[in-house]
């Protein structure tokens, strides 16, 4: 089934909605420079950013996406200045209690990927319960990756594994790749197919590192508030006309 969206005079993205990439993940990018060209503070971008990903994550699930994975907050983040880092965390406090009280109508699976210890008790309270209210649901999954790093994930999982063969009886000789997975905040969930950057940047930024091992890449230099549903699906569209050979021929 191949479906026309949009009626731009830009070239129309054709979607094979048949066909999705199973997992879809964004950094999204180019919030400051979005406000920047606006005249207005940084935290404007952040704020037209969450708004768009409210957009985007419905729209993922109207389409009949399994899973999402966003970058929200990586471990280097806390560089920023404090009013923005402040800033970023009212807007995710803002969206968890939406997202808690609209719930049972949009029944989506909620994860989040990161250490979440450091956030304030009250982000941390937020977390657990989006997570445990939705982990009964089945259809799309949102991670929310925060105060997630790549390196980070995979340093922790080495030493839950180290501890595993000291105290847990597992073999230091013999570890699959499979099982290592299981120790990543990514457990349990299948690869990203797909890794969308918008803004220009080309680079993956400490992001799922181990996971983007055979993703595709899409790179677009739209800022991320501005990237529409429209722009998801020539990202796909783009995916679905790519060639995925996983070392093989
Ligand atoms: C990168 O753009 C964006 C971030 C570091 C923050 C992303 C946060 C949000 C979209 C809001 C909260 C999220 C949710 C899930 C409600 P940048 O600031 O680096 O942009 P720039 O490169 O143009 O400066």
């Amino acid at each position: 089934m191949a479906l026309f969206w949009g009626k731009s005079e830009q070239a129309q993205p054709q979607v094979d909605f048949s066909n999705l990439p199973r997992h879809i993940a964004i950094i999204m990018d180019g919030n400051g420079r979005w406000a920047k060209t606006r005249g207005l503070p940084r935290t404007a971008g952040h704020a037209a950013g969450a708004e768009n990903f409210r957009t985007i994550a419905t729209y993922c699930k109207e389409i009949g996406l399994d899973y999402l994975t966003v970058y929200a907050f990586s471990t280097e983040n806390w560089k920023r200045p404090a009013e923005e880092v402040s800033a970023i965390m009212g807007l995710l406090k803002k969206y968890l209690l939406e997202a808690i009280s609209r719930m049972e109508r949009d029944r989506v699976k909620m994860e989040f990927f990161g250490d979440l210890s450091v956030l304030t008790p009250e982000l941390q309270a937020l977390c657990r319960r989006t997570r445990e209210i939705s982990r009964h649901y089945e259809g799309c999954q949102v991670n929310i990756c925060l105060n997630y790093g790549g390196r980070d994930e995979l340093l922790r999982a080495a030493m839950a594994y180290a501890r595993d063969c000291v105290e847990g009886g597992a073999d230091p000789n013999h570890l699959s790749q499979e099982q290592f997975s299981g120790y990543l905040y990514s457990s349990g969930v299948p690869d990203p197919d797909l890794i969308i950057r918008p803004s220009g940047e080309l680079r993956l930024s400490n992001f799922l590192l181990w996971q983007s091992a055979y993703a595709e890449f899409y790179f677009t230099d739209v800022l991320w508030p501005d990237f529409s549903k429209e722009e998801l699906l020539r990202a796909i569209a783009a995916y679905q006309g790519r060639s995925r050979r996983f070392g093989g021929v």
